[in-house]
């Protein structure tokens, strides 16, 4: 019978991954804290309206790839594709936006979207997100764009660049996408792919994030936001780009940066990198006045940004494994001797004097057994042999300096 394997697109993260992970959630963590952001942990399952609503239901991530099923009360639910709706519908369910005051979360976990897996792009990856709810200000955009860079830099990833624009609001965006419209239909529209087709008059901006190489080309032309911003929409990313200037971030505005989500307005950014294949987004985020109320909340604006993890964990130094303080090795195999009872329970009294370490049960040569222990970087290696067990004693290798000892097991009671 063939083994069972893992779903296409899912991964299992063993310790040398985990590790990188843990490392970055305690700099998010450190890092945020220090921003005044706590940590909110929302359900993997939401009801599919809160992605619908939230997200657009003309996103690709809404109309393709969210795994939604019904659940035996004959609900339809989704497992999140992102969290920043679920973090709202969160805080709004407590009572958290109160209008003038800005509440500050930071969440991790896993994100599910059905998408082509290639290098960098899976169905089960992770996010680590922050959302800044309840301010307006230019301000408030700036201090969520330098925590990311902060967390980036503490996390020692160089070489990361970062792209801005803006989007508009609700006064400009309208007039923004009948330009583009009346751009794709000049042209001819069956140069586009399928999906632009129909998105040129559902929903022109997801045209412009389009990866088919002919629309690429099309959009080359493309009328750009930045021309048509209204004027408060104008002033305010100046604003905006004049507190990151003088915050002294390096940085390009991008007048064809769109994402993939339909909640945005106004400031919008992502962080790419050119070390990880085809999939350069490491983070992504912006602005998105109005979800709040789309959800059922008081008007209170909003700001965030999310990173992928399994994308960060390519450009970061692999963390080594903690070193343990010592492995055990039961090298009297007499039959019923008890000496690998007396290893377990001397093990587990080296452990409650804050020790950490592996007891061996495997079998095999002393010279394999040192070898194992030389493996796992260990700073003594104790060896319990039937000499060894009948005096009631234990051979204490220093593995650093090389010299060696025996002890009596009743010392350590
Ligand atoms: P997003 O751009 O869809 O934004 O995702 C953020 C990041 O998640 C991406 O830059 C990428 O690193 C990672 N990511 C996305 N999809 C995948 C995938 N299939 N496999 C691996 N990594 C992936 C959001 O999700 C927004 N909720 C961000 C946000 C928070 N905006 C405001 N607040």
């Amino acid at each position: 019978m063939s083994a069972i394997q893992k779903i296409k697109g899912f991964s299992d993260l063993f310790p040398e991954d985990s590790r990188s992970f843990t490392r970055m959630e305690a700099v998010a963590r450190a890092t945020f804290g220090r921003y005044g952001f706590g940590e909110l942990r929302t359900p993997l399952l939401e009801r599919t309206e809160l992605f619908a609503k939230g997200i657009g239901e003309d996103t690709d991530v809404v109309g393709k790839e969210m795994y939604t099923f019904t659940d035996r009360g004959e609900r339809s639910v989704t497992l999140r594709p992102e969290a920043t709706a679920g973090v709202l519908r969160a805080a709004i369910e407590a009572g958290g936006i109160e209008t003038g005051r800005a509440a500050r979360y930071y969440t991790f976990g896993p994100m599910f979207r059905y998408e082509r897996p290639q290098k960098g792009r899976l169905r089960q990856f992770h996010q680590i997100n922050a959302e800044l709810i309840g301010s307006p200000e230019p301000a408030a955009d700036v201090e969520v764009i330098l925590m990311l860079q902060d967390f980036l830099t503490s996390l020692g990833i160089a070489d990361l660049s970062f792209e801005l624009n803006s989007l508009g609001c609700r006064e400009c965006r309208p007039a923004y996408r009948s330009a583009l419209t009346s751009y794709f239909e000049a042209l001819d529209a069956e140069k586009l792919c399928e999906d632009c087709r129909r998105r040129m008059h559902t929903n022109p901006l997801r045209v412009l994030d389009c990866k088919v190489p002919a629309c690429k080309a099309l959009v080359a032309g493309a009328p750009v936001i930045s021309d048509h911003l209204c004027p408060g929409c104008r002033d305010n990313f100046a604003a905006v780009l004049a507190l990151v200037d003088r915050a002294g971030l390096k940085y390009s505005v991008n007048p064809r940066l769109v994402r993939g989500l339909d909640y945005y307005q106004r400031t919008t950014f992502e962080v790419t990198s050119g070390a990880i294949g085809s999939q350069t987004a490491v983070a992504g985020g912006g602005r998105y006045d109005g979800l709040v109320q789309l959800l059922g909340g008081p008007d209170a604006p909003g700001v965030g940004f999310a990173c992928g993890m399994e994308r960060l964990a390519m450009l970061m130094q692999k963390p080594e494994a903690a070193q343990l303080d010592f492995f055990l090795a039961v090298t009297d195999t007499r039959e019923g001797s008890g000496a690998l009872a007396a290893a377990l329970l001397l093990a587990h009294k080296l452990r409650s004097r804050g020790l950490s370490g592996e007891c061996d049960y495997a079998a095999g040569s002393m010279k394999s057994r040192l070898r194992h222990a030389g493996r796992l970087n260990v700073r003594k290696c104790y060896i319990l042999g039937a000499e060894e067990f009948d005096a009631g004693q234990v051979t204490v290798k220093d593995m650093e300096e090389g010299d060696q000892l025996r002890l009596d097991i009743a010392a350590f009671d």
